[in-house]
This record gives structure tokens, C-alpha cells and sequence, in this order.
């Protein structure tokens, strides 16, 4: 086997295989994602965040909406120009923040790419900064919420 068959194994399978090394978790928030921001949508966003990847070139944007009493995030939409795998990791990232009555701020302020890819089961280590655009994203609307806050 060369070297760039080698190296395609991580993704796609090699010439005439179809397998994929993305795992079944991965493949259903790729082909079904949640909380994507719609055309259209009314979402009443209450931080954005907006980021481009150094590494690719892709942008992710994300949208929060929280409850000002409780500091919880109530709802997350997100739309991006990246890969399977930040379509992926940002779908789960929507459901993480958003579940069990929503994460603090303070809490999704520490949330780490890691944690993402580990309830995805896992993402090829070539793919690791496609799941920091949505993390970012993140953080950069939790960041506008409490400027917003403030003013
Ligand atoms: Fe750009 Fe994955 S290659 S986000």
C-alpha cells in the first residue's frame, strides 16, 4: 500500500472500499445534524459567535438564546461552511448545551473540544480542528450574551 492510500484510511476507505472511519454516532448528527439555524428562522438569539478556522478556511456561525434569571443556555443554532466533522461535532455541541435544562454560561465557557468528540465517540485526529470551530463559535456568543449584559 503506498503512503497516500495510507493516509486516506482515516476517512474513506481505500480505492473501491466504501467504509468509513467516521463511526455511526458521527454519521447521523453529519446526515441528520440538530439545532441548525433555518432560513428564515426566528430565533431569538441572545449571543452570536462567529469564527473562521485557521486551518481550513471554514466559518462557523453560533447563535444562543439564555435565561437571564438561571444564566442556563435555553436554545442553540448554529449553520457552518465546514466539513462532515464540524457539522458533526457542532450538532453535538447544540445538544450538550442545551440538555438537562441547559448549561450554565460559566460551565460552557470551560467546555472543551475533547468533550465533544468524546460523546461523538470519537473523530479521526486529523479532524480535531473542525470541532474546535463550533467550541469557539461558542464561546464567542456566550462572550457577546454577557457584553450585551453589561452594556
Ligand atoms: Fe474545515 Fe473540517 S476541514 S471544518
Amino acid at each position: 500500500m503506498s503512503n497516500s492510500q495510507e493516509k486516506r484510511i482515516d476517512v474513506a476507505g481505500v480505492c473501491g472500499t466504501p467504509s468509513w472511519a467516521y463511526n455511526d454516532t458521527v454519521k447521523d448528527h453529519f446526515f441528520n445534524p440538530r439545532n441548525l439555524l433555518k432560513d428564515h428562522e426566528d430565533f431569538d438569539a441572545g449571543g452570536t459567535g462567529t469564527v473562521g478556522s485557521p486551518a481550513c478556511g471554514d466559518v462557523m456561525l453560533v447563535a444562543i438564546s439564555v435565561d437571564a434569571k438561571t444564566k442556563r443556555i435555553t436554545g442553540c443554532r448554529w449553520r457552518t461552511f465546514g466539513c462532515a466533522s464540524a457539522i458533526a461535532s457542532t450538532s453535538m455541541m447544540s445538544i450538550m448545551v442545551t440538555e438537562n435544562g441547559g448549561m450554565t454560561l460559566a460551565r460552557a465557557r470551560r467546555l472543551k473540544p475533547e468533550e465533544i468528540i468524546d460523546r461523538l465517540g470519537g473523530l479521526p485526529d486529523r479532524k480535531y480542528h473542525c470541532s474546535v470551530l463550533g467550541h469557539e463559535a461558542l464561546r464567542e456568543a456566550v462572550e457577546d450574551y454577557l457584553n450585551h449584559e453589561l452594556s
